[in-house]
């Protein structure tokens, strides 16, 4: 059994990302998994302002929001989640904000991991390009984290209409297999 955190950063509760982490967790649970997954948007998360707090604290973040609960479940999960839209051919400000607010102790963020699901408007493949650039780099900045699986599902810009696509069996398979 391992501890899956499902992070969903669209604002747009029950839209195409949110869906999908719903079929990952679904997955998931089936396969006998502890999944949690977090809607950012009913969250508080302020912005890293880069004050290096943490770096005199060993980890401490400044800020007193839902972030440090966050970041301690990041911490503890087996297998990491990320669930975004793309926007303007990155990820969502959502997603960043927490990845920036790991920051305090991504050091000990080790041994995961973690799957994007992503979805874009534009019927095109490239446009998860900085996305998957932008979830890469948060990667390589943490120690023994491994991509493990991808779900891309391009040409779906209306809210909840990835529901009608193959893009629901491979999330929920993903997860299945997680
Ligand atoms: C602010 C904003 C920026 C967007 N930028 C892009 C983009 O760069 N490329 C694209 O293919 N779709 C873009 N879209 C469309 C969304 O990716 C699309 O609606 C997607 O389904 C949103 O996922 P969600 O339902 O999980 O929120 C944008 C939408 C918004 C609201």
């Amino acid at each position: 059994m391992k501890k899956i955190l499902v992070l969903s950063s669209s604002p747009r509760r029950g839209g195409n990302s949110d869906l999908l982490c719903d079929q990952f967790v679904q997955g998931a649970q089936e396969a006998g998994h502890a999944v949690e997954k977090i809607f950012l948007r009913d969250r508080h998360i302020g912005y890293c302002t880069g004050c290096y707090t943490c770096v005199k604290t060993q980890g401490i973040c400044a800020q007193k929001d839902d972030m440090s609960e966050i970041l301690e479940k990041i911490l503890q999960a087996d297998v990491l989640v990320l669930g975004t839209p793309v926007y303007f051919y990155c990820m969502s400000a959502q997603l960043k904000t927490v990845i920036d607010r790991c920051v305090a102790r991504y050091t000990q963020i080790q041994n995961k991991e973690a799957y994007l699901i992503a979805a874009a408007g534009e019927n095109d493949r490239k446009a998860f390009d900085g996305t998957i650039t932008a979830f890469r780099g948060y990667l390589d900045c943490l120690e023994n984290v491994r991509e493990a699986g991808m779900v891309l599902a391009q040409g779906v810009p209306l809210k909840g209409e990835v529901a009608h696509t193959a893009y629901m069996q491979q999330a929920y398979e993903l997860g299945r297999n997680a």
